[in-house]
């Protein structure tokens, strides 16, 4: 992690918690983070949560003046109109989202998104003034056919060719055999990749837009790994998905500079 890119931690809960439980849980966060003497400048926290829980937790984050950006899990390629169950970022935008997940591996098996539609995505986002977080990954085969960079670099080479070196974006570097599964990749693997998706950066935006993006490491993060992931110096943060939902280990995540298990 190089100290000009501030370390992003950001909670993927997919299709958990609905808006009651939302609003415990986000509040228990906030709590925890609190007592912890937590300081938003040394790393940033944004949540993910479904789009009904939006509005919710826009409304805690305000009340409360919480240290949490928001997001969503996903957006429409179109703006308006007849396109039944999608959601604009102009709606995401008006619940004060800062950020926007595309391309994750869950959504390019379960919705058949292509690099394509990925790309057209993180273009709507910038039109709504939305910062998106470019999902990559290779699967198990891929990873056998390939090695670990070449398909997460293919797929991002699509996403920054319609994207400006003006526009913001983060890109998340999560192994599709890493999701879900316990099975971490190695904090050197994860470091392997998201120097050759900078280096990807660096040849269509330039380095200095190579040099001030942020990458994320995505796949069975927790607490306990966090800290040798952000030892790595390309390495800017986590995409976070079950460790998310538990607040406990969530906010202990959050604090990894605290951690004493760096093992770098
Ligand atoms: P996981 O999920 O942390 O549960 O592996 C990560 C993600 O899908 O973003």
């Amino acid at each position: 992690m190089a100290t000009m890119r501030r370390p992003l931690i950001a909670g993927n809960w997919k299709m958990n918690l609905d808006h009651l439980q939302a609003i415990a849980f986000t509040q228990k966060l906030g709590w925890a983070l609190k007592d912890a003497k937590y300081i938003a400048s040394d790393v940033e926290v944004a949540l993910f949560p479904p789009f009904t829980d939006l509005r919710s937790l826009q409304t805690l984050i305000n009340a409360d003046s919480l240290p949490f950006e928001l997001g969503a899990q996903d957006l429409s390629v179109h703006d308006d109109g007849a396109h039944t169950g999608d959601v604009s970022g102009a709606f995401l935008k008006a619940l004060e989202c800062s950020y926007v997940i595309v391309g994750h591996s869950e959504r390019r098996a379960d919705h058949h998104e292509t690099d394509d539609t990925i790309a057209a995505k993180s273009v709507a986002a910038r039109r709504h003034g939305l910062t998106p977080i470019v999902c990559v990954g290779e699967t198990a085969e891929d990873l056998e056919l390939h090695g670990a960079s070449k398909v997460p670099v293919d797929q991002l080479t699509v996403v920054l060719n319609s994207l400006s070196k003006d526009d913001d974006y983060v890109v998340a570097y999560e192994p599709v055999w890493a999701i879900g599964s316990g099975q971490a990749a190695t904090a050197d693997q994860a470091n392997d990749v998201a120097r050759a998706l900078r280096e990807t950066i660096s040849s269509v935006h330039g380095p200095d837009k190579a040099e001030t993006t942020r990458i994320l490491y995505g796949g069975s993060v927790k607490a306990a790994n966090i800290a040798s992931f952000m030892s790595r110096e390309h390495v800017d943060g986590a995409l976070v998905g079950g460790a998310s939902l538990d607040v406990s280990e969530f906010s202990s995540l959050i604090q990894f500079p605290k951690h004493v298990t760096l093992d770098s």
